[in-house]
């Protein structure tokens, strides 16, 4: 009984978020990070910002598999260090890095493509930076939520675990 108790507090610990981070780490799974990247036609000329990088997938995925380059924005620093470990493992640490800081904080200016698997909520606090901060024409790519009154330019579903779960695509317009 306290073996399993133990157990429990054990898993509760590994989801918790970080102090300060807005949603926990969960992973998208590698088919869907694919897809999200195409969504984005991302290619070598690109710069994709992976705003809570979590294990660094999504920027791995993007510098390997489609020649951009590609930065992580983390604040756990346990994730921060493991990613970075993986991104090195991965040969990519010429065109990816992750960075440790609050999304919130980051300078956006730069990215080409953003990708994002927060929540609506954290969505929706975060639009008003991205429509200020990225150029016209950076496309935001969201697995599960969507961005309020925001229209998608396109949505496709991704059958997770028997789900039908959407993947968002909006491009950012003139200012
Ligand atoms: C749901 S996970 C997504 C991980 C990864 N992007 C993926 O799709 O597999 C969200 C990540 O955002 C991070 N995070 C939450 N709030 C954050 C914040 N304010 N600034 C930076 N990272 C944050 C969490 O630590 C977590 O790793």
């Amino acid at each position: 009984m306290a073996a399993a108790v133990i157990g429990l507090l054990l898993v509760a610990a590994a989801c918790a978020p970080y102090p300060g981070a807005d949603v926990p780490f969960l992973v998208t799974p590698p088919d869907v990070v694919d897809q999200m990247l195409r969504l984005a036609r991302v290619t070598a000329d690109d710069l994709v910002y992976d705003l809570g990088s979590g294990d660094g997938r999504i920027v791995i995925a993007a510098a390997s598999d489609f020649h951009a380059r590609a930065v992580g924005i983390e604040i756990d620093p346990r994730l921060v260090a493991n990613s970075r470990e993986y991104v090195r493992r991965a040969g990519v640490a010429d065109r990816a890095s992750i960075v440790q800081q609050d999304l919130f904080q980051a300078d956006l200016s730069a990215a080409t493509v953003v990708t994002l698997y927060l929540t609506r909520e954290v969505n929706l606090r975060l639009r008003p930076k991205l429509l200020a901060e990225l150029r016209p024409g950076t496309r935001v790519v969201s697995f599960n939520f969507d961005m309020g009154d925001w229209e998608p330019r396109s949505m496709i579903r991704m059958d997770v675990n028997g789900r039908g779960i959407p993947v968002y695509l909006w491009v950012v317009p003139p200012r």
